[in-house]
């Protein structure tokens, strides 16, 4: 593992070993035992769109493990001003020991990696969000036990189920896509999925979907970068919201921020289902089992 751009950039047995050291890093912060594995290291965090799991559990993540985080946001590099990813990705290279970059294209986030000598961690791009399938691997693992459990993924099938059908395929987790006619993960992923041993059940039924599940995950209609397109998909996601109806007894997943209301209502949201605060902490213990395996 050299960068870490999407979920497949591990293998399926470094994923494990990435899980297995989340596991134990959480026990040692809830023991308040030290681990400062990465004592005297420097993250860079580019951010072209903003974020709370994301900034704030790398920062902590990086504090926790000895070493130092730097935000750098649009304003704050030249990068946001014209100087080439190239150039700063060498530059950055002198300096700190990994870069973590949350971007709108994920071709940024690649070239990137291919320009830096040190390791590239994908903090979200438009295209993947391989830092919340990992929080979520972690997540469905401590619910259920393994990964010999059913996902019903109800929502858009960009970033974040793209990832996670990645995911899903190198863990063999069972994953039903329910997505607008439109609105579906892509071909490329699918694809990919297929290597990797692994293929979702596609739908535009939320309901068949939900049926078989053990655990239902949503996400955001109108994602960062989306806003001019909000009223063509509030129309087109129409009769995906997820209600505690629909809901029943199964555990919520979402990787948050939740816009209530739209692709979840208040009371699912604040229901006993959800475990939405249980996967964003998990947010800090995948990235610093990533962490400590890269740099
Ligand atoms: N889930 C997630 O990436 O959240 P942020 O946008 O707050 O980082
Ligand atoms: N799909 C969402 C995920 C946010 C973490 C977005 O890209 O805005």
């Amino acid at each position: 593992m050299t960068h870490f751009t999407d979920i497949d950039d591990l293998t399926s047995d470094e994923l494990a070993d990435v899980l297995t050291r989340a596991e134990d890093l959480k026990e040692r912060l809830r023991h308040g035992t030290a681990h400062p594995e990465l004592a005297g290291d420097s993250m860079a965090m580019i951010f072209e769109k903003p974020s709370t799991r994301t900034r704030i559990s790398f920062e902590t993540g990086m504090t926790h493990l000895g070493g130092h985080a730097l935000f750098l946001g649009p304003n704050d590099i030249q990068l946001g001003h014209g100087e080439p990813i190239r150039d700063t990705a060498r530059v950055l290279s002198r300096y700190v020991d990994v870069v973590m970059a949350r971007m709108f294209d994920h071709s940024d986030v690649t070239e990137l990696a291919e320009y830096a000598s040190i390791p590239v961690v994908n903090g979200l791009t438009d295209d993947a969000h391989p830092c919340q399938t990992l929080a979520d691997l972690l997540t469905i693992r401590e619910l259920t036990g393994g990964f010999d459990a059913s996902v019903a993924w109800v929502g858009d099938g960009n970033n974040v189920c793209r990832s996670l059908i990645k995911g899903a395929a190198m863990t063999d987790l069972d994953l039903t896509v329910a997505t607008p006619d439109g609105y579906g993960p892509g071909r490329d992923v699918l694809d990919r999925a297929g290597d990797l041993g692994g293929s979702p059940t596609l739908t535009d039924d939320p309901d068949a979907a939900i049926a078989d599940a053990d655990i239902v995950y949503t996400d955001v209609w109108v994602s960062m970068g989306q806003e001019d397109e909000r009223e063509q998909k509030l129309a087109a996601f129409e009769g995906f919201q997820i209600t505690p109806e629909r809901l029943g007894d199964r555990p919520l997943m979402h990787c948050l921020p939740a816009h209530r209301g739209e692709e979840v209502t208040d009371a699912a949201l604040e229901s006993d289902n959800a475990v939405v605060w249980q996967q964003a902490e998990n947010r800090l213990h995948a990235q610093k089992g990533l962490l400590a395996g890269l740099v």
